[in-house]
């Protein structure tokens, strides 16, 4: 991987060298968008910008929720040597702005529109100081249960409405022989799955307290124990190999049938779709049980850096390929997001897809629309590296009592502030 990363930069590098003057006719991205579903839908931005004469220098940084890719990109910046365009989480983007070194693209972002189209919540990510400094490519939410549809039918099961549904559901998988939950212990999806365990516990209300505002008293309290009492009961039905397994294993296991339920973001979708598999027919989506009405979103943006004139063209083509509708359809359809847009239609989508623009829709609207803490959404990198820590120890037996996780937490985060 560092091999092909060097590779690429050098070329770049050697690229815009030779270009000098003219306009570099290429676009060079990173991005840890390595799995089946996640490289299909990367193809189609590949293709649109193939269309308006622009090559594609790949930066592939494998490791599903991007900790990996964002150390690379880092090194990258402080050889002075920043990509066109990274893929970035959260508050990446701004951090990187504050420390001068985001072009500003909101030239075209005033020609464009953006404003009225990208809702409120994605533009605290992408605008700094009144500046574009970062286009969003998707809306992706976490609280999902992804489910083999023959393996429910087989164990007779049905939609869990309550944690107390999900966990008689994994009991009937368990008692069939399938193994109930597809985890891939990493510290990101641990967290990501934790994000869903405490929505679902403590309802809205706390979730937003407790992982939006970091609330001392909500980090504290029984109801965060509780969801650890919770995240301790669902890892008793995770297979014994599942420490260290990828994301996208995790999904194939549902998907060929050998386990019932994955806990993951919508990107889970994508892999069904690179499979060609249906949702009611080949598998289910439906909300973790007793977050239905609320959404923990993540947002993938590409962040744009300040780079020299000759690629300034470049990244501008990137920068409208991005937000333009018919990619931002296109992308979404193959990626299982839904549109960082609201003027988008959801007649392309499959049925989980639908439900995922309404959701987004109703939750903008009724305030239930949560940044997700494990993708960077809730607070900044430092903090959410920190809730990782505290959350993977736990599944991994380090912390061993609810009471230790709830203290450790409190003083992760506290630490990292
Ligand atoms: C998330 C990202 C998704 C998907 C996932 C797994 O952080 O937002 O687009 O790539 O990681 O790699």
């Amino acid at each position: 991987m560092l091999r092909k990363l060097l590779i690429g930069t050098a070329l770049a590098s050697g690229l815009a060298f030779a270009a000098h003057a003219e306009d570099v006719k290429e676009v060079q991205m990173l991005h840890w968008w390595t799995s089946g579903g996640e490289a299909a839908a990367l193809n189609v931005l590949k293709q649109d910008l193939a269309k308006e004469g622009y090559a594609w220098k790949d930066v592939p940084v494998a490791g599903g929720g991007g900790d990996p890719a964002m150390v690379a990109l880092k090194a990258m910046v402080a050889a002075g040597n920043p990509p066109t365009a990274s893929q970035m989480l959260g508050y990446t983007a701004l951090d990187y702005a504050a420390a001068g070194k985001m072009g500003d693209i909101t030239a075209i972002a005033v020609k464009e529109g953006w404003d009225k189209v990208v809702p409120a919540a994605l533009q605290k990510f992408t605008v700094y100081e009144g500046k574009w400094v970062a286009v969003p490519v998707n809306v992706h939410s976490v609280n999902w249960l992804w489910i083999n549809k023959a393996v429910m039918d087989k164990i007779g099961g049905t939609e869990p409405k309550t944690f107390d549904d999900l966990i008689a559901l994994l009991d009937k998988a368990k008692a069939a022989g399938v193994i109930p939950l597809a985890l891939g212990g990493q510290n990101w999806q641990e967290a990501t799955m934790f994000d869903s365990v405490v929505l679902s516990t403590g309802g809205p209300e706390f979730y937003k307290k407790a992982f939006n505002d970091l609330d001392d008293a909500s980090l504290k309290s029984d109801t965060m124990k509780k969801s650890f009492d919770n995240l301790a009961k669902l890892v008793t039905y995770v297979d014994p190999n599942f420490s260290g397994r990828d994301w996208n294993l995790a999904t194939a296991m549902v998907i060929k049938g050998d386990a019932l339920v994955q806990v993951m973001g919508d990107w889970a979708k994508g892999e069904f779709h690179a499979a060609n598999k249906t949702p009611g027919t080949d598998f289910l989506c439906y909300r973790f049980p007793g977050t239905d009405g609320s959404v923990v979103y993540n947002s993938d943006v590409f962040g744009m850096f300040d780079v020299s004139d000759d690629r300034k063209a470049a990244q501008a083509a990137l920068a409208t390929a991005t937000l333009s509708k018919s990619f931002q359809s296109a992308f979404n359809v193959v990626k299982g997001s839904v549109p960082a847009r609201t003027d988008v239609p959801d007649t392309d989508f499959d049925a989980c897809g639908k439900k995922g623009i309404a959701d987004l829709k109703a939750a903008n609207e009724k305030g239930t629309l949560f940044g997700s803490l494990a993708q960077g959404y809730g607070a900044p990198p430092a903090i959410a590296n920190a809730y990782k820590d505290v959350v993977t120890k736990f599944v991994h037996g380090q912390i061993k009592t609810s009471d230790e996780a709830v203290t450790e937490l409190v003083k992760a985060i506290d630490d990292a502030r």
